[in-house]
């Protein structure tokens, strides 16, 4: 797909290191209270070896052969208060380079990603996001369903998309990450390892 001059392709592994690096860069712009380190470098590092990493939903968009975005889907679940578990899509990291900020770039590829997911036959998308931004492709409050996080919390930034109308229903239920979430907020050396080295490659300048 391309708009302009910004093509969306698939990830190679051999963009790896540069989505790493763009992904870091895009974060590092965000202020959020109470947020101490960027991290979200780490989560796309740990998500493509997740077994429920998506690959065909793992997109680029580039400019002239430079990579300005991406955007990841791994596989999530909402536990039903049954104990069922209903399959749905969970997005981020996005990422787009700072300097093209507010120029559309994030819109192409997710718009470009929900088509594909509703094409792959994906039923619902759970994110967590900035409510003002998502709001436009559709996202209402994951509350309107009854979902919550796995630990209950109900919050405006967790938001729900159905790509196939009435699939989430109302049973309610909690919201399950894949273990990619986990490591990347809770493992803390394992972090720090990885940053080390992230950052060793980056002055290098490899
Ligand atoms: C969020 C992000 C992916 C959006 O990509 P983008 O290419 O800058 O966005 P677009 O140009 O497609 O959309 C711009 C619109 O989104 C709005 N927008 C962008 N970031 C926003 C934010 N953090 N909160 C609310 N609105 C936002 C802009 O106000 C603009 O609105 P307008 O169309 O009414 O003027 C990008 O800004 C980014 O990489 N940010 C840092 C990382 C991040 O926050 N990722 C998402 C985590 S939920």
């Amino acid at each position: 797909m391309s708009n302009h001059n910004t093509t969306i392709r698939i990830e190679r592994q051999t963009d790896y290191v540069a989505v790493e690096r763009l992904t870091f860069a895009a974060f590092e712009t965000m202020e959020l209270p109470g947020r101490t380190h960027t991290n979200e470098h780490f989560l796309a590092h740990l998500l493509r070896g997740d077994p429920d990493f998506v690959p065909e939903l793992d997109f680029v968009a580039e400019q002239n052969g430079e990579i300005v975005g991406n955007i990841i889907h791994s596989k999530c679940a909402v536990i039903r208060p049954d104990g069922t578990e209903t399959e749905a899509l969970v997005f981020g990291p996005v990422s787009v380079k700072p300097e093209l900020h507010r120029q559309g770039v994030g819109t192409m590829l997710i718009e470009h990603s929900l088509r594909r997911a509703r094409e792959l036959g994906y039923k619902a998308v759970l994110i967590t996001g900035h409510p003002d931004y998502y709001r436009r492709f559709g996202f209402v409050p994951a509350s309107a369903y009854g979902i919550t996080t796995l630990d209950g919390k109900s919050f405006d930034a967790f938001m729900a998309l159905e790509l196939d109308e009435g699939y989430l229903g109302m049973d309610g239920g909690r919201w399950k990450c894949c273990k990619a979430f986990d490591i990347c907020e809770n493992d803390t050396a394992a972090f720090r390892r990885f940053h080390l080295a992230f950052t060793n490659k980056n002055t290098s300048g490899r």
